[in-house]
């Protein structure tokens, strides 16, 4: 029996992006407050990660369920859940651009905080979201903004400029950061644009390491980085594309000491009324 290999899945599997995550915990609980989540609110959190949204979601009391494609990230949110007695939290693997196993109208928020971005097929991404949220509900998404001079669109920048072209109709993530896509998409959904609105948002990264410590993380453990140092080797390439993204991380470092990292970076919050 042979089985496909769902290349969006194995990109997220590669790595642990629960370690980047562990420098993205407050802006997540920060977003979350804001969110006017209250208890019994049934939420779904779409390529939640290991919980980085959908365990303070849980904290103030929703139903959490956590979807995502990567199975070890899955696993990592229901043991955090576990330790943290988050009996009201749980993650189940499923992609963003197929979420058949989720009756309509289930959720009353959607959260999407660099998740569904990342999945293929954006049109149907956006018509499940629509699917599964009830009428009168919310979608919120976090998107990271092309070209940006902000870190993460610097870093995948950067790293596309090491990797090959991408395969013919690949749509890149980061035209989720486009207001006129995002309007076109959830257009497609049969959501009038002037239900969506848009608001720039900072996330930031802070991590306990120097901005370089910060870079070995993201080589060791965030799947695009790890793919782009794959290609960069086989040009011999590798020293320029870590010499490129140090340079990036110390220039955006705006903690006080060298020592330490915390590095704000600009997203597109997309807030759908269904
Ligand atoms: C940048 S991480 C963000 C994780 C989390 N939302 C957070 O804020 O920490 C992107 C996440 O999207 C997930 N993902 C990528 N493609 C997906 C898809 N097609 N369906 C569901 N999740 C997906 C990845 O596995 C990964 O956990």
């Amino acid at each position: 029996m042979s089985t496909t290999i769902n290349p969006n899945k194995a990109l997220w599997e590669k790595g642990d992006f629960s370690r980047i995550a562990e420098s993205m915990r407050e802006s997540g609980e920060a977003l979350v407050a804001i969110l006017g989540i209250t208890e019994e609110l049934e939420v779904l959190d779409l390529g939640c990660g290991d919980g980085t949204t959908a365990v303070p979601a849980a904290r103030l009391g929703a139903n959490v369920l956590g979807v995502d494609i990567a199975r070890n990230l899955v696993e990592a949110g229901n043991a955090r859940a576990q330790s943290l007695g988050l009996a009201n939290c749980r993650f189940q693997e499923g992609d963003a651009s197929d979420l058949s196993e989720l009756e309509d109208d289930s959720f009353d928020l959607v959260v999407s905080i660099f998740g569904a971005m990342f999945a293929p097929k954006p049109f149907d991404v956006a018509k499940e979201m629509v699917r599964v949220t009830r009428p009168g509900g919310r979608i919120v998404m976090g998107n990271w903004i092309p070209n940006d001079p902000t870190l993460v669109a610097q870093i995948l920048k950067i790293s596309s400029s090491y990797a090959p072209p991408p395969p013919e109709g690949f749509v890149s993530p980061m035209t989720w950061g486009v207001e006129e896509n995002v309007i076109e998409r959830f257009a497609g959904a049969g959501v009038p644009a002037e239900n969506i609105s848009f608001e720039r948002d900072t996330y930031t990264f802070d991590f306990s390491g120097a901005p370089s410590e910060l870079v070995a993380e993201f080589r060791a453990y965030y799947g695009p980085t790890m793919n782009a140092f794959e290609a960069a080797a086989a040009s011999g390439r590798e020293a320029d594309l870590q010499t490129e993204l140090e340079a990036l991380f110390n220039a955006q470092n705006a903690s006080p000491t060298e020592h330490a990292t915390s590095i704000p970076a600009a997203f597109l919050r997309v807030t759908v009324a269904v």
